[in-house]
């Protein structure tokens, strides 16, 4: 395997994905339950920046206000791991830079969640990402992101 590869360990029932030494995401109670926050508050045609393991695309698909599931995701390897993994990728695929995706139609709701973490060292990430998103949506769509435990403020 490609030392540099996305990775996905399993312990005591808890799965992590990792790449290049860095913590993506587990699917611990908390990172399940804050990714349920956010689909929750989604409807119709959602964007999201960021796979990982797929948490918040699972409870999307499985929100009947939402029309569509779309992400965005940089590393191909991460999709590759997750669907070696479960078997199976919830919603659409783009392979890309959310922030250099360009969209044929406006979405209804854009989610993002590409930094590791709420801290300084992605900053920069989230305040592009605050930049970006409200060009991806129709008036009177949704901003939604990952901001940790107020870690960061939409
Ligand atoms: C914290 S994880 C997302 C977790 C996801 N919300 C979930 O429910 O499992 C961040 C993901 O964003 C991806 N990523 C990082 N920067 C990105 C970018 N600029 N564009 C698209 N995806 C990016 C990473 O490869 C990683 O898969």
């Amino acid at each position: 395997m490609n030392g540099n590869a996305a990775t996905i360990t399993s312990t005591q029932g808890i799965r992590v994905l990792y790449h290049s030494e860095t913590f993506w995401m587990s699917d611990a109670t908390k990172h399940d339950q804050a990714m349920k926050a956010l689909a929750d508050q989604a409807h119709g045609h959602v964007l999201v920046g960021g796979y990982g393991l797929g948490l918040v695309q699972r409870h999307l698909v499985n929100n009947p206000c939402v029309a569509s599931v779309l992400t965005a995701e940089i590393n191909c390897d991460v999709i590759r791991a997750v669907l070696d993994d479960d078997g199976w990728i919830w919603g659409r695929v783009w392979i890309g830079d959310f922030f250099a995706y360009e969209p044929g139609n406006l979405f209804d709701t854009v989610i993002g969640d590409t930094w590791a973490d709420a801290t300084d060292e992605y900053r920069d990430e989230f305040e592009r990402f605050k930049l970006r998103a409200p060009q991806l949506i129709k008036p009177g769509g949704s901003v939604l992101a990952w901001t940790g435990d107020g870690g960061f403020e939409l």
